[in-house]
């Protein structure tokens, strides 16, 4: 599937995305682990987070649809799931796969987990190391590096303090969710804080934790179930916040989106650059803020992004590498070496993508440098099967001289399936289609 994309000079309206991958992810896994029935409304319907929901139902929990976006998941306690009787597939989702693979490393018996292409390619020892501390048997291609692995799990995993060398919060998490059935208390600490959705969804579920700003402490325990409501995917908001400041004549208004400190980076960098967001406060659940996000057109300068901010925009770098590119002067990101790991080689392909619209990026080990003042040419494009590039790419594709097209755009159903729908009635009118 490709998207040909339409330059345009007006962006106007108000929106609603849907809800947050990470949020969505969590909210299966602890409600398959929780004793008692957990309803989630706003959970995120896109391949990922499906996935995790098939995952929970191969390991006997059930699973009932009864509205778009509400599950009812019948929760069968930290002892209750079953052995899956066929291999678990994670699909693109690194999320699945290494908070399942934390997960299984306390459930005694075998598991086996896959993934595509990509996932099979992304390193996994990062959580295969300290769950075989915990005492888990995880064994895989490369030593336990890639996917495919089994997990067989260990019936009391031992209790760990845990540095972790990356600043992930899918490896902190992994070792939570063995934490819960260890035979002591589980600590995580992490060089930079990272996404806290773990914590503070475990808490709701009556989990018993000791939080310092780069530690956590999980004291072993049941989980009670709870309703959850999942507020919208600030990650998927960033594509059309940027459209909004780019495009001539704009303003965007995002409302419900999850603006959770750890998840907020770039409204921060959005802010350094001169690009004004209005944040208004939403009422919502206790544990996630949630608020309105506006944004106008702006004429951005540039900044420096490196250091605790890049855990906490890791996901929005190939779309600010866009804003980057039209800015006043040189925006230089850096300390940013995981890019090099998700769904494809961020670095690599902001740099080569962007170079065929002409806008020229100086790719680093660990970030870029993005010179300013930059005019995206109309070109064929390609997002090597990463959502987050696919979207990055259209929004360029908004900003340019003449028509883009962006090939290998079906991933964006991982995280986003009403991007297009909403960048057009953003739009106004079909600037964003869709053909075979
Ligand atoms: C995620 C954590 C981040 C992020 C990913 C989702 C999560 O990865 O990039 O899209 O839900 O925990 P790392 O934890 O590996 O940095």
């Amino acid at each position: 599937m490709k998207f040909r994309v339409r330059p345009v000079r007006q962006l106007s309206g108000t929106v609603e995305v849907p809800g947050d991958k990470s949020i969505s992810h969590r909210a299966a896994l602890l409600g398959a682990l929780a004793d008692g029935v957990t309803e989630v409304q706003g959970y995120l319907e896109g391949e990922d987070c499906l996935r995790t929901l098939t995952a929970i139902q191969m390991m006997g929990v059930e699973v009932t649809k009864k509205g778009p976006g509400h599950y009812r998941i019948a929760g069968v306690g930290l002892h209750g799931l079953t052995e899956p009787n066929d291999i678990i597939d994670c699909g693109n989702s690194g999320t699945t796969a290494r908070l399942l693979i934390g997960l299984l490393a306390g459930q005694p018996f075998w598991t086996l987990l896959t993934g595509d292409e990509s996932l099979r390619r992304r390193p996994m020892k990062r959580v295969v190391e300290p769950l075989g501390r915990m005492g888990a048997t995880i064994v895989g291609r490369g030593g336990g590096e890639r996917l495919p692995l089994a997990v067989r799990g260990a019936d009391r995993p031992r209790a760990i303090a845990y540095e972790s060398p990356v600043a992930s919060a899918q490896v902190k998490s992994a070792v939570l969710l063995a934490g819960l059935r260890a035979d002591g208390p589980v600590t995580v600490t992490e060089p930079a804080p990272s996404r806290d959705h773990s914590e503070v969804m475990l808490r709701a579920f009556g989990a018993c934790l000791e939080r310092a700003e780069r530690r956590v402490t999980l004291h072993p325990g049941a989980l009670r179930a709870t309703a959850v409501q999942v507020p919208g995917d600030i990650s998927s908001a960033a594509f059309l916040l940027v459209a909004g400041a780019m495009v001539a004549d704009a303003r965007v208004t995002v409302t419900g989106v999850g603006v959770n400190p750890t998840r907020t980076g770039l409204l921060d960098v959005l802010g350094a650059m001169g690009v004004r967001v209005t944040r208004m406060p939403v009422e919502g659940p206790v544990g996630e803020s949630i608020a309105t996000l506006t944004v106008a057109s702006a004429a951005p300068v540039a900044t420096t992004v490196a250091g605790v901010l890049i855990p906490r925009l890791i996901d929005e770098v190939p779309v600010l590498a866009v804003l980057a590119a039209v800015a006043r002067g040189t925006t230089s990101i850096s300390d940013a070496a995981e890019l090099r790991v998700k769904e494809s080689d961020r670095i690599a392909a902001v740099t080569r993508e962007l170079g065929k619209m002409d806008v020229r990026i100086d790719p680093r080990p660990d970030g870029m440098l993005i010179p300013g003042g930059q005019r995206f040419r109309g070109a064929h494009v390609s997002s090597g099967g990463d959502h987050r590039m696919a979207m990055a790419l259209a929004v360029a594709g908004l900003a340019a001289d003449g028509e883009t097209v962006v090939d290998d755009v079906a991933c964006v159903q991982t995280s986003f399936p009403t991007f297009v729908d909403l960048v057009n009635t953003l739009a106004g009118g079909p600037a964003v289609t869709v053909s075979a």
